[in-house]
């Protein structure tokens, strides 16, 4: 039996930092763990030009805690008033590693997000043309779509006329949640990766109503069903690179959560890479789990993986820890699904 693991230092393709308080609060997690993070852009002021990302940049530089080398790689919100001349310039000075599609309406700060994905046609071409990966939040936001079904249909919607129309455009869905998903995934070349989560390798939608609604198991996309679950599971630890790890940590605090109209989102970089490398345990897969965390990811976004290593052991014990962190005067609870977590880094 396999109870320590030495891995290549992981990154996380798909994380939120936030600003202020919560960004300092919440980077120590993320830093402990990752070498480098794509950091998302739906601050509450959207970033959205190179000069933008390069102020955050720098933030997230000056909140890293002491002796930290974790390089936080930027990423521009794509609005409809963004012009391919925007990406050139961004491109030239390398401000950004992705530009992120938000649907106008899907999720946590999408308001200014696209409305139309025909209104970006001219800034695909010129990612395309350039080699800028497109990330994606895959959900429709058309609201005669049941909410479970919403990944699926972006894929008809969405996924296949811009595939059709820049074949050659790199693409991430990110955070993939459904057998639909990976099911597309599979049939496309190696132009279309995708992000797992931790929480949409362990939960379903019975987690939300478990005991009673729990929003801290709520996110967007909502974790689907068993069957959409093991489709999931199957893509993480199958080695195959077009799928890797993007946390998708989400912190909010506990006034966002605990309310009606729940915040979406989940702050799990604490409990992360324990938990994925719990699943891939379970699955009897770890030595596919490396590929997974620190491998392939880096190898798609054209970076070599990283040059330490980490180690993780499986406790006898459930790891016990205290499963909030305070930010200002309020707190941001940790990822605890109901599955007690085994697997914990060594110091
Ligand atoms: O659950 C989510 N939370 N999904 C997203 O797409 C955004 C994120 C957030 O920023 O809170
Ligand atoms: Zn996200």
């Amino acid at each position: 039996m396999n109870n320590e693991i030495t891995i290549i230092r992981p990154d996380d393709w798909h994380l939120h930092l936030r600003e202020g308080e919560m960004l300092a609060a919440v980077l120590p997690s993320s830093a402990k763990i990752y070498g480098r993070a794509i950091v998302m852009p739906n601050l509450t002021v959207p970033v959205t030009t190179a000069k933008q990302a390069e102020e955050y940049r720098r933030r997230i530089i000056d909140a890293r805690p002491e002796g930290s080398n974790f390089e936080p790689l930027m990423t521009c919100y794509l609005t409809d008033s963004t012009s391919a001349e925007d990406i050139h310039t961004a491109y030239a000075v390398k401000a950004f590693h992705a530009v992120k599609l938000f649907p106008a309406g899907a999720t946590t700060n999408s308001d200014n997000g696209v409305t139309d994905i025909k209104k970006v046609y001219s800034v695909l071409e010129a990612m395309q043309e350039i080699g800028m990966p497109l990330s994606v939040h895959g959900e429709v936001t058309d609201p005669e779509v049941d909410v479970f079904d919403r990944e699926a249909v972006f894929i008809d919607r969405v996924l296949k006329p811009v595939r059709e129309n820049f074949p050659e455009l790199k693409i991430i869905f990110e955070h993939l949640t459904s057998k639909a998903g990976v099911d597309y995934v599979l049939e496309q070349d190696e132009n279309m990766v995708a992000t797992i989560t931790p929480h949409h390798l362990l939960l379903t939608r019975n987690d939300l109503f478990k005991g009673g609604m729990n929003p801290y198991m709520y996110c967007l996309p909502v974790a689907k069903t068993f069957e959409d679950r093991e489709a999931v599971r199957r893509a993480a630890v199958s080695g195959d690179e077009r799928f890797f790890l993007g946390t998708d940590s989400a912190p909010h605090p506990a006034r966002a959560k605990e309310k009606a109209g729940a915040a979406a989102g989940i702050f799990n970089a604490p409990t992360s890479i324990g938990y994925v490398t719990q699943v891939f345990d379970e699955l009897n897969a770890l030595d596919k789990l490396e590929g997974f965390t620190s491998i392939y990811g880096a190898r798609f976004y054209g970076f070599s993986p990283n040059g330490s290593t980490i180690t993780l052991a499986k406790r006898e014990n459930p790891v016990e820890m205290d499963w909030q962190i305070k930010v200002g005067g309020d707190i941001v609870k940790i990822f605890k699904p109901d599955t007690p977590l085994l697997w914990d880094l060594v110091d």
